[in-house]
């Protein structure tokens, strides 16, 4: 398991003003984070641009260091045992970078295993099996400009398991990428959690695949978490309010009166909806009893019946409103 406790990360630097004048600038990247992050799990930290994902994940990949706070992977302090830990970590950043053009997709990772010193029989198995994993094996000894930008990327992610690491740190994966390679990106990324048990945790500006991909959210705001929780936990405390959903097979203005009698009964508001015959209630519990009732003594032509469920998106929309107030 990997912790991070009261994680901070100030940035000093030197702001030119003026001809000869340099005044020092503080930024206050991270103010203090606290996380969790098992294997086999995929936690995803979702925010604009600016509110300190990145400057995160290089904190717990090791490649820059905390102003304070502690990490521990697996029980060990980073700092403590900084080799071990880097055999247990690794990151991938989005886009094109780290990877070497001219080179073919195997001679790329095999040069990142030579950084790690692995021996060459068990990196040229393991090279194997990656390429394998990440499907490019019709690929492996083409030069990686030759590359699509979906196969870059999931070079990338074989790249990032070259050291066979227990935790990975992907930074924007799907970044650029258009929406068909972006799907198959995420699915490899779901699959190194479930088959290999790797501990995953992915950076997005993009609500949907955070709330597609992970099991635990943090929403950061101006480098601190403004709110944490699954996706479900999230929208639930954040709306008080459930929506029933009522669509019918036809309406008619007996109908409508009858619904707009329940509803004023009920306490509920309706939506108002591009079609009349869907209706959703707006109301502090579900409806679904009461509206299966109705349906049956009024004999209306039911044809769904649903509670649905507020979408992320509908939470940081609410959430960002309610902060702006
Ligand atoms: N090397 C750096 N030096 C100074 N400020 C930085 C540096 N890296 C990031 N920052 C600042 O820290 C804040 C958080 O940046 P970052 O972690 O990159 O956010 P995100 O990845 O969420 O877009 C921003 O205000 C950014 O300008
Ligand atoms: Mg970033």
């Amino acid at each position: 398991m990997i912790e991070a406790i009261n994680l901070k990360k100030t940035y000093h630097t030197k702001v030119k003003k003026g001809l000869f004048k340099r005044e020092k600038d503080i930024v206050e990247a991270v103010k203090g984070i606290n996380l969790r992050l098992e294997q086999g799990q995929i936690i995803g930290l979702l925010g604009i641009n600016g509110a300190g994902k990145t400057t995160t994940i290089k904190m717990l990949s090791t490649l820059i260091k905390s102003t304070s706070g502690e990490i521990f992977i697996d029980g060990v302090e980073i700092n403590e045992n900084p080799l071990k830990i880097k055999q247990k970590v690794n990151m991938i950043a989005g886009g094109e970078r780290m990877i070497y053009w001219r080179l073919t997709g195997r001679e790329n990772l095999w040069y990142y295993g030579q950084l790690y010193g692995i021996p060459d029989k068990v990196l040229k198995a393991r090279i194997d099996r990656l390429i394998t994993l990440v499907g490019l094996n019709e690929k492996q000894d083409v030069p990686v400009e030759r590359y699509s930008k979906g196969m870059k990327q999931r070079l990338q992610i074989a790249r990032g398991l070259i050291n066979n690491p227990d935790y990975l740190f992907m930074d924007e994966p799907t970044l650029g990428l258009d929406a068909p390679i972006a799907k198959e990106i995420r699915a490899y990324i779901k699959k190194l959690a479930v088959e290999e048990q790797k501990g995953i945790l992915l950076t997005s500006h993009y609500i949907h695949e955070v709330e597609e991909l992970c099991d635990y959210i943090y929403i950061l705001d101006h480098g601190e978490v403004i709110l944490e929780g699954t996706a479900k936990t999230l929208s639930e405390s954040t709306f008080e309010t459930k929506i029933t959903v009522l669509e019918l097979a036809e309406i008619n203005p007996a109908i409508e009166a009858t619904i707009q009698k329940f509803a004023l009964d009920e306490k509920a508001v309706i939506h108002e909806q591009t079609h009349a015959h869907i209706m959703r209630f707006e109301s502090k519990n579900e409806l679904t009893e009461s509206l299966v009732k109705l349906i049956h003594s009024e004999k209306l032509p039911l044809s769904k019946l649903y509670v649905e469920a507020p979408k992320l998106e509908d939470t940081i929309i609410e959430i960002s409103r309610r902060v702006s107030i």
